[in-house]
């Protein structure tokens, strides 16, 4: 019997992340000289999280996951896996670990095209040697049935639907019994049933504790993840932000990121007036602000604050609030193309509501 290289990695501390990435760069050297591609990402997964991967074609998707899976390094920085520096990790132990730790789940399925289905689910057992032999066909048999192709167990990849063999791929990538699983565009060449499937088991894989990330370009998968990573050239958009614009261009929210500063309130602390921050709108990323304006009025995650135009008090509840400081001049070209609401301008009752995307600025006006 194989050497049993390691168990599964147990991610125990409460609190910390099972994925942390930070400072990743990443060169290639091409026929054209260098290319940086992924150009300082810093982001913390935590388990059971399910996190959407998005960003134009030759953003950086696929190199930042091979960070994550090892199957690359990065030029500069850190990963890090249930605690495991993958960055630093010899060959040796590289494939193995793996195995062992991730499901990974590509576009073109990738499955060995001399195995039966059976035998392919069966090979990472076979590779990772966590499961006893004599167990390991009726777990890839269950696993099989999982996906809904226990009656094409013996059939040979080039002799099913491409669907099929996707289902295949993500039965193989559950073979370890995994704590992570990392699929890139897994449903890029599936119908929309076979794809509904494909989702429908990771929903199910999440229930029981899983941590998924999903490449994707389909905005329909993209929101049942519970939190988007939007790359853009090579960096990370601010995630409050890509949950705020999802319809967006990506570059302009790119620099809209970079120039956006966070802004703490402590429980009823008071937003900043508009004397102090002229220029800026408010996005409101965590807690809730509460607008008194005869009655009061909570706005919470995702809300845009106009000071300008708010002439009531606004301050934090009782959790406090954390605010994303925006320059107004980077964030109307974002709101002219979107079908985003305006910032909340604190309407007095008969007041009317204003155009999206406008802002009142009655004390300028
Ligand atoms: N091994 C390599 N050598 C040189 N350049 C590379 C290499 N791998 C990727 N690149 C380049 O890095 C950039 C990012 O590629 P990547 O595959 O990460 O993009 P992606 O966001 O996954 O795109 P897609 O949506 O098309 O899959 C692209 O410009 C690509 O050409
Ligand atoms: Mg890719």
């Amino acid at each position: 019997m194989a050497e049993r290289f390691e168990t599964p990695v147990r991610y125990t501390t409460p609190g910390s992340p099972i994925i942390r990435m930070k400072g990743i760069e990443k060169t290639f050297e091409t026929a054209a000289g260098q290319a940086t591609v992924l150009k300082g990402i810093d982001v913390d997964i935590h388990q059971g999280e399910f996190v959407g991967i998005v960003g134009r074609s030759g953003s950086g998707k696929s190199t930042l996951v091979n960070m994550i899976t090892g199957i690359d390094r990065p030029s500069a920085g850190a990963v890090e896996v249930g605690g495991q520096p993958v960055h630093q990790m010899p060959e040796s132990r590289m494939a193995v670990w793996r195995g062992r730790n991730l499901g990974i789940v590509f576009q073109f399925f990738q499955l060995l095209p001399m195995l039966t289905l059976v035998e392919n689910v069966m090979l990472p057992m076979d590779f990772c040697n966590i499961y006893p032999p004599a167990e390991r066909q009726d777990r890839a048999m269950a696993l099989l049935r999982r996906v809904g192709l226990e009656g094409l167990a013996h059939k040979l990849p080039g002799a099913v639907a491409g669907g099929q063999q996707q289902s295949a791929a993500v039965a193989r990538a559950l073979a370890n019994d995994p704590p992570i699983l990392i699929a890139d565009e897994p449903t890029g060449n599936l119908d929309t049933q076979t794809a509904e499937q494909v989702m429908h088991i990771f929903e199910e894989l999440l229930t029981q504790g899983k941590t998924i990330l999903l490449v994707t370009h389909d905005r329909s998968l993209v929101r049942r993840t519970h939190r988007t990573l939007l790359i853009s050239d090579g960096e990370l958009v601010n995630e409050a932000l890509t949950a705020a614009f999802p319809d967006a261009p990506h570059t302009p929210l790119l620099a809209l990121s970079k120039r956006a500063a966070p802004v703490q309130l402590a429980p009823g602390a008071p937003l900043p007036r508009a004397e102090e921050r002229p220029d800026v709108v408010y996005l409101l990323t965590q807690g809730d602000l509460l607008l008194n304006n005869g009655e009061t009025v909570q706005l919470t995650g995702s809300s845009l604050i106009d000071p300008l135009s708010v002439d009531c008090d606004v301050r934090a509840g009782r959790q406090g609030a954390a605010l994303l400081a925006l320059p107004q001049d980077g964030l109307l070209p974002l709101l002219a193309n979107t079908a985003r609401p305006a910032p909340f301008p604190c309407q007095r009752a008969a007041q009317p509501a204003p155009r999206p995307g406008l802002f009142r600025r009655r004390r300028s006006e």
